[in-house]
């Protein structure tokens, strides 16, 4: 448990997201209007890289079957079945670098 480096703020302009590995974990790391927030990366569906997805304001769309996640809650937005939320980190940056609490 604790802070971890997770990534460059030059390296993740406004809009971006990426997979960072944390702590073991896949983590979802996006840049949303200069604020930076990370969740799981794993979709709780069927697993899908939800950073492979596309990424539109606050809200993830997985890939593979269309599921949209609040990046900035973790909650579930919109899927025709009752899936799990996806676990929210906290972010901080300091100077250059972005790092995860897990
Ligand atoms: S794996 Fe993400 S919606 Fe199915």
């Amino acid at each position: 448990m604790g802070k971890i480096m997770a990534g460059k703020i030059s390296d993740i302009t406004p809009g971006k997201m990426i997979k960072v590995h944390v702590d073991g974990r896949d983590i979802l790391l996006a840049n949303i209007g200069g604020e930076f927030y990370a969740t799981d990366d794993t979709c709780t569906h069927s697993g899908a890289s939800l950073s492979e997805g596309k990424l539109d304001g606050n809200i993830v769309t997985c890939g593979w079957h269309e599921a949209k996640f609040d990046c900035k809650t973790g909650k579930l937005e919109k899927f025709p079945a009752k899936i799990r939320d996806l676990t929210p980190y906290k972010v901080n940056t300091e100077s250059d670098n972005v790092f995860i609490e897990v």
